[in-house]
């Protein structure tokens, strides 16, 4: 970073020895697509707050939930993690894997960054759906950007129970497996039953009421007891949502403490993708009509068969360079091909590594796939882009060619 400020959405960030934000990044953060009309990435959450609004109503006929959209991508370190109490020590803060503009801001790496917030405003049902960054390797399936919807709905004793007799809270304080220190075991029950229940009949309204489906348990620093969702797709089972009991403190700070509730994170790209058969995460990006077109007026709740355009064969080009053990960071390496290459790059794979008997030295061998959505790249683009890619290696990574 040359630069000494970083100026996003209209406000300037000093960037200091923890900044990891690139210009290509920055670039994406005035897209939007969730709020692009008739983006498939729009066309999901328009589907799902749909089913929300409709089939989840208050006494008056009123949708339970608020829906928000256009919360800031950019968040405090405290809102990001503090505020769910994400461990000092917990691997998803690390550098490699985030965005962040200085030791105070970052782009948010999940959407769970506002549930705090969103609780302090005043709401106990909401869903928030945004844009959200991680740094990470590449290949079709992943982006360093893509989007989230969060969902959060908070009881009271007597929504909960109703007339049943009842007890939201645990007089003995203990944690276990089953359930947080706070919680009685009948709360965990009754609102493992809500949400399952709620999220299955999302997945039948997105994706048909045949649908198979599978919970399994899991964890997240955020939620106890948690569990995650797969549905059975093309004769394999995908991931397509994690969720769980809320920690109750996140409740207890945003002065709901007398509540207990969930909360779930939907990625979106990964359900347009398998709802409309899209072969490549890059193509939400494309402004290419023949993509966008695709998704105009399409009836709702249709599905669609994605017609492939670009049907340009891939181009691979090879690199290998020496590293110095112990200071080589893969998704730093992945930073610097993504930054060069934006969307022309459909792959990165390390295709073998070697390690010098004389010198212990390490040399690494990656396979780097070329694709562009739109068009068919000239071999000497390929060419010259690949010479780019290797110099700012060589200048940046203190790597050495081979
Ligand atoms: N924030 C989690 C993620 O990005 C998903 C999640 C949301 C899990 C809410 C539990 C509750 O992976």
């Amino acid at each position: 970073h040359n630069n000494v400020t970083i100026s996003l959405l209209d406000r300037e960030y000093p960037v200091d020895n923890l900044t990891t934000i690139t210009p290509t990044i920055l670039s994406k953060v005035d897209r939007h697509l969730h709020n692009q009309y008739q983006h498939p990435i729009e066309i999901i959450k328009r589907r799902i707050v749909s089913y929300f609004s409709h089939k989840w109503v208050d006494s008056n006929g009123d949708p339970l939930f608020k829906s928000f959209d256009n919360f800031s991508p950019v968040v405090s370190l405290e809102q990001n993690f503090d505020s769910l109490r994400v461990p000092l020590d917990h691997v998803t803060r690390s550098k490699s894997d985030n965005y962040y503009i200085n030791n105070q801001f970052m782009l948010r790496a999940h959407t769970s960054a506002h549930q705090r917030d969103t609780i302090a405003l005043g709401h106990s049902q909401f869903l928030v759906t945004g844009d959200v960054y991680r740094r990470d390797e590449i290949d079709t399936k992943h982006y360093p950007v893509f989007h989230q919807m969060e969902g959060v709905e908070l009881f009271t004793n007597e929504e909960l129970f109703g007339n049943e007799q009842g007890s939201l809270f645990d007089p003995l304080k203990e944690e276990t497996e089953e359930k947080q220190a706070e919680h009685s075991l009948e709360t965990v029950l009754a609102i493992e039953k809500n949400l399952k229940y709620k999220l299955e009949s999302l997945m039948q309204h997105l994706f048909g009421n045949n649908l198979q489906m599978r919970w399994s348990g899991t964890y997240f620093p955020f939620t106890h007891p948690s569990y995650e969702l797969e549905i059975y797709w093309n004769d394999k089972w995908l991931e397509v949502l994690g969720s769980g009991v809320m920690r109750q403190h996140i409740l207890v700070a945003g002065g709901k403490g007398s509540k207990a509730g969930y909360a779930f994170g939907l990625g979106l790209e990964r359900l347009a993708m398998i709802l409309f058969g899209i072969p490549d995460i890059r193509l939400f990006w494309s402004k290419d009509r023949r993509f966008i077109d695709q998704f105009i007026n399409l009836q709702e709740n249709s599905s669609l068969n994605y017609k492939p355009f670009s049907l340009q064969p891939p181009a691979m080009r090879d690199m290998s360079f020496w590293i110095n053990n112990g200071e080589f960071e893969m998704n730093d390496f992945h930073e610097i091909v993504r930054d060069e290459g934006e969307e022309w790059i459909e792959n990165v794979e390390l295709l073998d590594e070697y390690q010098s008997p004389e010198t212990r030295r390490k040399s690494l061998c990656f396979r780097i796939t070329y694709r562009c959505m739109e068009r068919t790249l000239l071999g000497e683009e390929i060419q010259e882009l690949h010479t780019r890619i290797t110099d700012r290696l060589q200048k940046e990574m203190s790597v050495s060619i081979r």
